[in-house]
C-alpha cells in the first residue's frame, strides 16, 4: 500500500510515531485512491491530493483530487477508516470511536445549549454525544473549516431523530445542506454532510 503514497504523504507517513496513526494513514490514502480511480477512471499511481486552505492559504485544507468533479472525504478512528464520495457537491464525512472522555466538559465545547439540555436528560450520554460529535464534524469537513470553526454555533437534531441541521450561526454556516448519519458498527458514530439541497441517496459499502 506505501507504494501508492506520494512524496509528501511519505514524509508525513514517516512522522507519525504510533503504527496505528501509521497504518490509519495509510489505508486512508490507499481508500481514497482505489474508490476515486474507480469513480473516475484515473490512475492511482499518479493520483494527487492538493490541501491548499481556501480560507487562508495554508496547507491544512481538506485533500481534493484536482480537475475532477467527484469530491472526497476521510475520517479515522478506533479501527475504523471510512471515506465519502460525492460528485458535484461538497462532501464531509466523521467517524468517532465512542470512548469514555469527559463527556460533560467536551459538551461545553461541541454542542450548543438546546443540545446541552438534550444530553443532559440522555440515558447513554456517551452514545449521544458521540452521534451529536460526528454530525458536526461531518458539516466542518464538508466546508473545508475543520475544527477551526466552532462547533457550539451548529445545532443539529436530537441523536435519535432523522440528522439534520436545525439552525446554524456564524462565519462558517452553509446553507443548503444534507446530514445522514451512517453505520460503522457498535461503539462508533458516523455522520456524512453534503452541500446541497436535493435528497441523499446513500450507499454503504463495508469492507
Ligand atoms: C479536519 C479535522 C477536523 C480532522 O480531524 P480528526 O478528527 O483528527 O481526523 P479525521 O480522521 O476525522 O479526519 C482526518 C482527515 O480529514 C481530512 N482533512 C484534513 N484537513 C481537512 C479540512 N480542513 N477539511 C476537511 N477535511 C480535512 C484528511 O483527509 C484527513 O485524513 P488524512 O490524515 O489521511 O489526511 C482536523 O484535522 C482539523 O480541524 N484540521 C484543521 C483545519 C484548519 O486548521 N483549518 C483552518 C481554516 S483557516
Amino acid at each position: 500500500m506505501r507504494g501508492l503514497l506520494d512524496d509528501g504523504e511519505r514524509e508525513r507517513y514517516e512522522r507519525f510515531r504510533q503504527p496505528q496513526d501509521k497504518a490509519r494513514f495509510v489505508t486512508g490514502r490507499f481508500l481514497a485512491r482505489t474508490a476515486l480511480a474507480e469513480a473516475t477512471g484515473l490512475d492511482p499511481r499518479t493520483m494527487r491530493f492538493t490541501t491548499e486552505c481556501p480560507h487562508c492559504a495554508g496547507a491544512h485544507g481538506k485533500p481534493r483530487l484536482p480537475g475532477s468533479a467527484v469530491d472526497f472525504s476521510l475520517s479515522h478512528s478506533g479501527d475504523r477508516v471510512v471515506i465519502a464520495l460525492t460528485e458535484g457537491a461538497e462532501v464531509g464525512v466523521d467517524v468517532e470511536k465512542e470512548n469514555d472522555r469527559d463527556i460533560d466538559r467536551l459538551a461545553e465545547m461541541v454542542l450548543a445549549a438546546p443540545e446541552r439540555a438534550a444530553l443532559a436528560a440522555m440515558d447513554d450520554k456517551r452514545r449521544g454525544f458521540h452521534r451529536y460529535w460526528s454530525r458536526k464534524e461531518a458539516l466542518l469537513k464538508a466546508t473545508g473549516h475543520g475544527l477551526a470553526a466552532p462547533m457550539t454555533d451548529i445545532h443539529v437534531s436530537a441523536p435519535d431523530d432523522p440528522a439534520e441541521v436545525v439552525a446554524w450561526a456564524g462565519e462558517a454556516a452553509v446553507s443548503p445542506v444534507r446530514l445522514a448519519d451512517l453505520d460503522p458498527g457498535p461503539g462508533y458514530a458516523a455522520a456524512a454532510a453534503v452541500l446541497t439541497d436535493r435528497p441523499l441517496k446513500i450507499t454503504e459499502v463495508t469492507c
